[in-house]
């Protein structure tokens, strides 16, 4: 079997190098030359961990190879992927589906023969049956393509990992609506073959005991969105605890600790700080707000809305705290910003609190210095408007408050007395919740995090070690 990726952004590269791993004979395509000149390259045009070394080595063996054509592509491939993306369509909250209606309809026009598209963007749910009709309408006489609903949770920064051993692997097919409407048992039959095409593919991670889950379009379209606008749940919930814990002065993680040890609940995505971001938590939740309203569901997803308005605050909150940390003003101060990236191992600043907070404090009237390890670039690019660093010491010189954003690992074991020397007041914003309050305030630090009261307010910080 022969693969096409279509779309070779964040998740049509590392679905393409994983597959050409797995064995297969693959074909990057997309519309940028640019990057396909990089990729072709075995230069990756994003930081992903592992993903350089997976890309060159295959590029290398001449397994994985791009293009633009899609008469290449159809004349190529046996299973097309299609993960070009869906951004937010400007001035609403709905996912944008013209690359994927474009992408579907391109390859299906120029398949030499019969095969099968896999859908992997996130797509509102109702998408896959229109893409089958129109894929098959597009498709030339005499050739047979069908399509199977295949979700993607890979997470960036461990990429490689979720798509080579991902926890579950989700099948939507060809279900009963479809039959029901044509009045033919056709789509059984299909949906049978579909499933031995996935599982041909995927025989590595089924073998390794990947858990399968088979069901129809409507759900699988629905699990992606479904799971992300719950990790958004417990993101938002834990901060708007955090608005508490911060007013009486209780720790924040402390608690996320003691209710993570609940196996119903969970100590993961507990994590308080400056809130989620990124390409897929916002667009996601917000994406599955605007198809449900289109459904005439609003009532049913109304608590997303304040999972969303929460995640907001947080950007306010921290614009706050600075200024009150600063003595009710930023105006002219000097402000250290540590990451800009969505989150760390990731050079990714699509909607990310720390780029958000940066500007924020730039517009009114903060001299801001920002400094991350892999996004200065991209950020800058978004945001050209403050001060980007290449080092840490450089970012924190003179600073009246340093303000840790994004918890990389060289923030997380940053010490109080290494940062001292460099900066004019020992003040410091833990946004992640992720250094220890004792060693800062031994330290002589005024010390404040999102959800432990702090030091400057006088009211000693809760323990975060867990006495057993
Ligand atoms: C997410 C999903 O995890 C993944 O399964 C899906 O395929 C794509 O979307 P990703 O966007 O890479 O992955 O980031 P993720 O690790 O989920 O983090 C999202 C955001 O939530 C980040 O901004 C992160 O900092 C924040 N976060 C995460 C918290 O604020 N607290 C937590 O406890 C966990």
């Amino acid at each position: 079997m022969r693969i096409t990726v279509l779309g070779t952004g964040y998740l049509g590269a590392t679905h393409a190098a994983a597959m050409a791993e797995m064995g297969f004979e693959v074909l990057g395509v997309d519309v940028d030359e640019r990057k396909l000149e990089a990729l072709a390259a075995g230069e990756l045009p994003f930081h992903e961990p592992g993903l350089g070394g997976l890309l060159k080595k295959h590029v290398n063996s001449g397994r994985l190879r791009f293009t633009s054509d899609y008469a290449e592509a159809g004349a190529f491939g046996d299973v097309h992927f299609i993960s070009v993306g869906t951004p937010q369509r400007p001035g609403s909250y709905a996912a944008d589906m013209t690359y994927v209606e474009s992408a579907v309809t391109s390859i299906s026009r120029h398949l030499t023969h019969d095969a099968v598209l896999v859908g992997k963007s996130t797509v509102p749910v109702g998408s896959a049956r229109g893409l089958r009709a129109l894929a098959r309408a597009a498709a030339p006489e005499g050739v047979d393509v069908d399509l199977v609903w295949n979700p993607e949770f890979l997470r960036e920064g461990h990429g490689v990992q979720d798509t080579l051993r991902p926890d579950r692997m989700v099948l939507g097919l060809p279900g009963p609506a479809d039959r029901v409407r044509q009045g033919e048992d056709a789509d059984q039959e299909s949906a049978a073959r579909l499933e031995a095409t996935m599982r041909e593919i995927y025989a590595q991670q089924l073998d390794a005991g990947t858990p399968l889950v088979v069901t129809d379009y409507e759900t699988a379209e629905l699990v992606k969105v479904a799971a992300n606008s719950f990790l958004a749940t417990k993101i938002s919930f834990i901060n708007s605890l955090s608005e508490m814990t911060e007013a009486v002065g209780g720790d924040i993680r402390t608690l996320a600790d003691a209710i993570g040890m609940d196996e119903r609940i969970g100590r993961k995505f507990l994590d308080a700080g400056v809130g989620f971001g990124g390409g897929c938590l916002p667009k996601d939740l917000r994406a599955l707000r605007a198809r449900a309203s289109e459904l005439g569901l609003d009532q049913s997803v109304r608590f997303l809305v304040e999972i969303d308005d929460v995640n907001v605050r947080r950007r306010d909150h921290t614009v706050g705290v600075v200024t009150e940390m600063l003595g009710g003003s930023v105006m002219g101060r000097q402000v250290a910003v540590l990451g800009a990236a969505f989150k760390p191992e990731s050079d990714d600043v699509r909607d990310s609190p720390a780029l958000d907070i940066a500007a924020r404090l730039h517009s009114i009237g903060a001299d801001v210095h920002v400094y991350d390890p892999q996004a200065n670039a991209n950020a800058a690019r978004r945001y050209p408007r403050v001060d980007y660093v290449d080092s840490l010491p450089q970012a924190i010189a003179r600073a009246e408050v340093v303000v840790l954003l994004t918890e990389w690992e060289e923030f997380r074991t940053m010490t109080p007395q290494q940062l001292a020397p460099l900066v004019k007041h020992k003040q410091i914003l833990d946004g992640r919740n992720v250094l220890d309050p004792a060693e800062w305030e031994r330290a002589g630090w005024a010390y404040r995090a999102l959800g432990r009261k702090g030091s400057t307010a006088g009211v000693p910080v809760g323990s975060v070690s867990m006495a057993r």
